[in-house]
């Protein structure tokens, strides 16, 4: 299986990305975002582009692959809801329609987060649920991964300052919310192999919770 990651230089992406290259299912791994990760491995290969969302110019380099998996994102602290909903909603359809057209039927997998609602209040969750349902409606096998507190493992940090700040108080305590919420928690690892799992053999749903992370 060829996979594409989007944003794998974040804590999420990092993740995923370490599991693709250690998992025999995945032959080749495309990194696609506007920094590399400096990795070097036979089965990756990085495209530098500054000109998201437009991936018109890269067009020709995002055919014949399995699957994507979509870790680009932002936190809403502090932005308008035009700015977030670029950076959000523009960026996952721009690559989802793409690979709809590139690679019809293909999985596109999209990190949204716990709390996601197209109907909700929240500025975020509004924006994240808008974008969810645009990729649901798209030719893909698309599936929404909604994670909760997620713990990052094996050095992978995120690039988010205050989320690593806040993952130096909490890293003492996964041991504890592992056993008291096991239904909220999850992991970069367990993160990766879930979306190497549904773009292989699928998911029970559409729409992905932690415990069913977990499950995969
Ligand atoms: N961390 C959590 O606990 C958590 C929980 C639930 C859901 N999520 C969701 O998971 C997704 C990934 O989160 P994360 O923790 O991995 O974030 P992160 O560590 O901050 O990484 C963000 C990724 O997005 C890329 N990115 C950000 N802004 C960009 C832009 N303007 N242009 C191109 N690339 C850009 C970053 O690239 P650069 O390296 O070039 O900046 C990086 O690869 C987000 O949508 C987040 O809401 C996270």
């Amino acid at each position: 299986m060829k996979v594409i990651i989007f944003g794998a230089t974040g804590m999420v992406g990092r993740g995923v990305l370490r599991e693709c290259l250690l998992d025999a299912r995945v032959s080749g791994v495309l990194t696609v975002g506007r920094s590399a990760t400096g990795l070097a491995h036979p089965k990756l290969r990085e495209i530098v582009h500054t000109g998201l969302p437009d991936l018109a110019p890269i067009e020709a380099e995002l055919a014949g692959y399995d699957a994507c998996f979509f870790c680009l994102g932002v936190s809403s602290a502090g932005m308008s809801e035009k700015d977030y909903r670029h950076l959000t909603y523009d960026y996952a359809v721009a690559a989802g329609s793409t690979l709809a057209r590139l690679n019809p039927g293909s999985a596109f997998v999209y990190v949204s987060g716990a709390g996601t609602d197209a109907g909700g209040r929240a500025m975020w969750s509004r924006v994240k649920g808008e974008t969810e349902n645009a990729l649901l409606a798209m030719d893909l096998r698309a599936y929404m991964f909604r994670p909760g507190y997620i713990q990052p493992l094996y050095g992978v940090t995120s690039r988010t300052r205050l989320y690593r700040l806040g993952y130096v108080v909490t890293r003492p305590l996964y041991p504890v919310l592992r056993r008291m919420f096991p239904a909220a928690v999850t992991t970069t690892e367990q993160i990766g192999k879930a979306m190497i799992a549904v773009a292989a053999g699928g998911a029970p749903g559409r729409v992905l919770g932690p415990a069913d992370i977990n499950a995969l």
